[in-house]
């Protein structure tokens, strides 16, 4: 089967990223190879806020996005007259479209026609970017530097769910050609006597977990998707991001409070764990922040400095509990053979530790798989990854007429 160079972009957030992704295999068993992935991070830009900054990112997006495909194409920014460049004339017409789709970024269609303009075209075959769920603003960046390039190199272009990126890019977990840091898999069941195999075993159900959503899924095979339940008020990514600001920590607030856990007493304060009972599989973790918020309100400086690593490993627990609980219940309802931790949250230690350890006691037989660490935040390796197995499906849009799908479920193409 052929192999595709698939460039990925992803802009729905505050993490500008492109990455190179050769794909292989069919639906059945695709097959990826990371030739480059590169990540600007706008962390620096949107920390004095305490939170992403919508206008802000698509600025940040616009400057960076010609100089981070420089890097994923291993190109000389610096130089950029040493690089190959086209010595075909382009046609006038290819030149307008570009224009015009990049008319309401002044500075980046500049700098596309200076520095894009005359490169030879690369050895890309698809363009995937995310073209939902996100910041509106910060998607359409995306979207129409993808356009540009799509009509400029007239290479195929396909919009990816970012939900469903964070979910395709388990497949590289099945990879060999890669380091190990990079892939983490349940390899044992605690009780069970036989190893269970890291391959993704359908149907499966998905916890995809991030600042912006969290979402059940029933994933029936590749590119069939139901959404089962997903949270009522605050994704948990975004419950960590504002416990952290109650307890004065960075941001994003996820790692910070998983790291001051580590030093904490998950038992020190019992805190809600909302809906952790309820019939359906929907979160709730709005009521679980006032409650942290009441008992930080209450205490004076000096217990707060004192009990801040308490209350977070105590707010770890009680988020960890309830999306342990709820993604239990639906794989033992749907009968799941392998359980998908995915997202930015999962990439949280005593998380992943917590699915590995209780998900194969609660559902026997099922087995856990997550991307590695580096794979579960935001990055462009799973647009890539989730393109291709659009792009095996048939699936592809049109330069002419792509648009941001701020709101956009991962259901509701299917
Ligand atoms: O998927 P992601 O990178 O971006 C979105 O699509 O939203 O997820 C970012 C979210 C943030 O809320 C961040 O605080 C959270 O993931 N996060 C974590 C950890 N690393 C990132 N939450 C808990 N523990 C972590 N180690
Ligand atoms: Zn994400």
């Amino acid at each position: 089967m052929k192999t595709i160079r698939i460039l990925g972009i992803e802009t729905s957030c505050d993490d500008t990223a492109l990455a190179l992704v050769e794909a292989t295999g069919s639906l059945e068993k695709p097959q990826y190879k990371i030739d480059k992935s590169v990540i600007s991070s706008q962390l620096s830009v949107h920390k004095e806020y305490g939170g992403v900054v919508p206008g802000l990112a698509k600025r940040e997006h616009s400057r960076n996005l010609v100089k981070v495909l420089y890097e994923t194409l291993s190109l000389n920014y610096g130089n950029s007259k040493s690089q190959e460049t086209n010595s075909k004339q382009i046609p006038n017409d290819k030149i307008q479209n570009v224009e015009e789709i990049l008319e309401r970024y002044e500075d980046l269609a500049n700098e596309f026609k200076e520095k894009i303009v005359p490169l030879e075209k690369p050895d890309i075959d698809l363009i995937a970017v995310t073209q939902g769920p996100g910041l509106e603003p910060a998607l359409w960046v995306g979207i129409n530097f993808a356009r540009a390039l799509s009509r400029l190199w007239d290479i195929p272009i396909i919009g990816v769910d970012h939900m469903e990126g964070h979910i395709a890019v388990i497949l590289l977990s099945e990879n060999n050609g890669i380091s190990n840091d990079q892939f983490s898999i349940s390899k044992q069941a605690p009780n069970s006597k036989t190893q269970i195999s890291n391959k993704i075993r359908f149907p499966a159900v998905a916890l995809a977990i991030s600042g912006g959503h969290t979402q059940l899924i029933l994933v029936r095979d590749w590119l069939k998707y139901e959404l089962l339940g997903e949270t009522v008020d605050d994704a948990a990514g975004e419950a960590f991001d504002k416990v952290a600001r109650l307890l004065g920590l960075g941001f994003p607030g996820g790692p910070e409070i998983e790291k001051l856990a580590q030093k904490g007493n998950a038992e020190a304060f019992k805190f809600p764990r909302p809906m952790i009972n309820s019939k359906d599989y929907n979160f709730s973790f709005s009521g679980l922040k006032t409650a942290v918020r009441y008992t930080v309100e209450k205490m004076t400086e000096d217990e707060k400095t004192k009990q801040t690593a308490n209350i977070a490993a105590s707010f770890q627990k009680a988020v960890i509990d309830s999306v342990v609980s709820k993604t239990a219940k639906a794989a033992q309802d749907h009968k799941a053979k392998t359980v998908i931790l995915a997202g930015g949250v999962a990439a949280n230690k005593t998380l992943r530790e917590n699915f590995e350890k209780e998900i194969p006691i609660k559902v026997p037989g099922t087995s856990v798989i997550f991307p590695g660490i580096k794979l579960s935040t935001d990055n462009a390796v799973m647009i890539a990854a989730a393109g291709y197995l659009r792009h095996l499906a048939g699936e592809k849009s049109d330069w002419k007429n792509m648009e941001a799908e701020s709101g956009k479920l991962i259901t509701e193409n299917f």
